[in-house]
């Protein structure tokens, strides 16, 4: 009696933690995020690349998918070496997309229509002709931006052949070398080290003033931008912030700072990790969400990528109608980074993103095969992320040139996930009324390419399945952002995936067969009186409810969403 008593206190205590925790934004929970590349969604001026009076137009049909939260890739000052993450300069707008005001008023009438606006802030790096950095150059080390960078003597010899790749030699009088965060044009910004080498003075400690003037700077852009009225930021590259810090306890301290001092000045304000490490980002450093995507072998690669960066040769993945795939990769790791954060924040599976591809890829290329990936993406617990186009099943380009910068270092294609929006049958899909020659990246050449204007009266279309997903989505808590997931199939018979998604007494039970193949699961009896097949994709899976086991068979190809009664 006493244990119980003492449990359930237990229990009162953590909801009460979890849910009045000022460390979660209120609107988290309803989150259904759209991820916007802005010079590729619409162009407002003729000039071939998108821009942010482009998106103002574009904001009641983000609405009508069911999402009410939009990420835009960086829109600053920049050189464009790598698509804007080389910014020139955190507080303004750069001129190709519009000015601050342009910005500040798509916050406004995104508000107006209930939809929140997060922007990307390149924490971790600037353009080399960034004025911070030119200044840092000059030899006198005691400038205001002197220490906003590293600028080692020597590389020395005791490092990996991957750190010694991050020393980009300079003829700057300030030193021989600096060192770089992605682009050798990306100059690092300095958070010190977390175990400085006494042996290289440009080692500076995480507390030393300069790295102290780097985190007051990154205060300000936050602030600057969220006085304005933005709901947020995506953090680029976050797990890289502090060097010489293998074990991340250096970046997830920075954070965890950076995060009290924002959930108390803004606690309705959003921070989302480009982590890669659920774990690390929301249980260590404090974001209220990190993904689960593309960058680890281990993370979502061994789920969606058939054909890496879509110009080498094609990978065995688990959504593929060959059913070939395995799922035990990405449940050990999932299910890992769930338990970690649940009731911290989300670890989330965006549809794809800017650097890697999309659904719509080599042979994962059918309406009924990239319904069953989005029936995924959208009932798998934690905020969805939507990049733009995958509503209507756009198409990933292999074979395209370099767009700025976007064929990365290792040669990887990212322009082909950043081809403009198709809108509709006009020319250019009507994404700009520039001459085609002038599109900031070509598009789909396919007559048949999908449009959203295609799509929209097509009940059976990607688009509102998206929709049709998102609302119910929306009106369910067990399918919900903080619903319970928990794997039913055996990981070991890895087809059809069978989970559950509960809160209280509400429970789904999805289905999901990207194989060719009917294919059956056996699973502990949900003690079911029923299961109603509330969404199908194809002929819907058959649910066979036993004493102790329950069975479901899945068609080819297939996804079923059964409501348990
Ligand atoms: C990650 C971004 O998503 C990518 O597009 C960019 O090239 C690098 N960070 C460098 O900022």
């Amino acid at each position: 009696m006493k244990t119980k008593y003492i449990l359930l206190t237990l229990l009162i205590m953590n909801s009460m933690y979890i849910t009045s925790s000022p460390a979660m934004p209120s609107w988290l929970k309803q989150a259904v995020f759209y991820q916007i590349y802005p010079p590729s969604f619409q162009d407002s001026n003729g000039d071939g690349i998108g821009d942010i009076r482009g998106i103002i137009s574009r904001l009641d049909y983000i609405r009508s998918l069911g999402a009410n939260t939009i990420w835009l890739n960086p829109l600053f000052s920049s050189e464009f070496k790598d698509g804007g993450y080389d910014v020139t300069d955190f507080y303004s707008v750069d001129k190709r997309y519009g000015t601050n005001s342009d910005l500040v008023e798509l916050v406004n009438e995104a508000h107006k229509r209930g939809i929140r606006v997060c922007l990307d802030l390149v924490a971790g790096h600037t353009s080399d002709k960034n004025p911070w950095f030119i200044q840092s150059q000059q030899a006198d080390a005691n400038l205001r931006y002197s220490d906003y960078y590293i600028w080692p003597a020597f590389i020395p010899d005791d490092i990996s052949e991957w750190a010694a790749g991050k020393y980009i030699p300079s003829d700057a009088p300030r030193g021989n070398y600096y060192i770089k965060n992605f682009y050798a044009c990306q100059p690092a910004l300095n958070y010190g080290y977390a175990n400085p080498d006494p042996n290289h003075p440009w080692e500076q400690p995480m507390d030393a003033p300069g790295p102290q003037a780097v985190r007051r700077e990154m205060k300000n852009i936050i602030a600057f931008w969220m006085d304005k009225g933005v709901d947020g930021f995506r953090v680029d590259m976050a797990m890289s912030l502090v060097k010489n810090d293998p074990d991340k306890k250096g970046t997830m301290q920075l954070w965890h700072d950076m995060k009290g001092w924002f959930a108390e000045r803004y606690p309705e304000g959003v921070l989302i990790a480009e982590w890669f490490n659920p774990t690390e980002a929301i249980a260590g450093g404090g974001f209220h969400i990190d993904f689960i995507a593309h960058a680890e072998k281990d993370n979502y690669t061994s789920l969606f990528f058939n054909r890496e960066g879509g110009e080498f040769e094609p990978l065995v993945c688990y959504f593929d109608r060959e059913g070939k795939g395995e799922l035990r990769t990405f449940m050990e790791m999932y299910s890992r980074h769930y338990e970690a954060v649940k009731g911290k924040g989300y670890a989330s599976l965006p549809t794809s993103n800017h650097d890697f591809q999309r659904p719509n890829c080599y042979t994962r290329n059918t309406l009924p095969q990239l319904k069953v990936a989005m029936t995924f993406f959208l009932t798998m617990p934690g905020a969805p992320f939507i990049y733009y186009g995958d509503e209507i099943g756009m198409k990933f380009l292999t074979g395209l040139p370099d767009v700025e910068g976007s064929r990365g270092e290792d040669g990887k294609n990212r322009a082909g996930t950043r081809t403009p929006m198709q809108w509709d049958g006009s020319p250019n899909a009507g994404f700009s009324t520039a001459d085609t020659s002038r599109l900031y990246i070509a598009q789909d050449p396919d007559p048949q390419r999908p449009t959203v204007a295609a799509q929209e009266n097509d009940p059976d279309s990607m688009l509102n399945y998206v929709r049709q997903l998102l609302k119910m989505r929306s009106g369910s808590a067990a399918l919900g952002n903080d619903g319970d997931w928990k794997l039913l199939s055996d990981v070991n018979r890895p087809y059809p995936l069978v989970y559950l998604r509960s809160a209280g007494d509400e429970r789904y039970c999805i289905v999901l067969n990207p194989s060719d193949k009917r294919v059956t699961a056996e699973f502990p009896s949900l003690e079911s009186a029923g299961a109603n097949c509330r969404v199908t994709t194809a002929a819907p899976a058959k649910y066979s409810r036993g004493k102790k086991t329950d069975k479901v068979t899945a068609p080819p190809v297939s996804a079923t969403i059964f409501k348990m009664e």
